[in-house]
């Protein structure tokens, strides 16, 4: 399978259905941690959920919708990035990210998302890249602030998470930013 190296030993590769039982071993010893902003490991019970979700995005894929990536450290499965929205016709799409905890304190996330991102603005056109992450998220929003992206704003008690509402923060990168960024020595 092909992989891109993101350094330390670890890979980004897409990750796909017939990876169900991997995935979801990965995702029930992240399960808690994972779990606590994010409904990911809500709809990955078990093994025909795992395959469904990963069904999802290989559609999505297929009609070039959404897209999903894995992490692998050291062989094993430990996180993975997605466009959870991909709108080519736009130009518009919408990134996200997890990590198993073993995994999390390393870059591997913002290495990974730099290497999507990356694609979507200069192979597929994307003007803009957003993330959509809770307010109480402090990691995730340092992946945005990592990522060169902008506070866009507050979209307010609009999710409900494990019966809670939470406010959404926008955060977004526009292409000429994210060109400019990287052409800095
Ligand atoms: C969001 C999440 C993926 C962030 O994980 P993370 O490990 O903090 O993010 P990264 O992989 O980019 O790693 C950054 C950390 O590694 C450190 N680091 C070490 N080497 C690094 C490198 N080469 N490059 C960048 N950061 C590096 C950074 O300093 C940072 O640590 P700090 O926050 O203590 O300063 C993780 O908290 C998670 O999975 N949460 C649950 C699911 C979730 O909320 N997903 C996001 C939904 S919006």
């Amino acid at each position: 399978m092909f992989a891109v190296p993101l350094g330390d030993g670890a890979e980004l590769r897409p990750l796909e259905p017939w990876q169900a039982e991997e995935f979801l071993a990965h995702m029930d010893r992240g399960r808690e941690f994972v779990g606590q902003h994010v409904g990911l490991p809500d709809v990955v019970g078990d093994l025909d959920s795992a395959r469904r979700w990963l069904q999802s995005y290989a559609d999505r894929a297929a009609a070039d919708t959404g897209r999903l990536y894995g992490i692998w450290l050291d062989g094993l499965l430990v996180g993975g990035v997605l466009f959870r929205v991909f709108e080519a016709g736009m130009g518009t799409c919408e990134a996200g990210c997890w990590l198993e905890p073993a995994a999390a304190g390393r870059g591997l996330v913002t290495r990974a998302a730099r290497v999507i991102i990356d694609w979507a603005i200069k192979e597929r056109g994307m003007h803009r890249v957003e993330w959509q992450v809770s307010s109480k998220n402090t990691p995730s929003i340092n992946v945005a602030r990592r990522l060169g992206m902008s506070r866009d704003g507050v979209q307010r008690e609009n999710s409900l998470h494990r019966g809670v509402r939470q406010d959404t923060e926008i955060w977004s990168v526009l292409a000429p930013e994210w060109r400019s960024a990287r052409s800095t020595p």
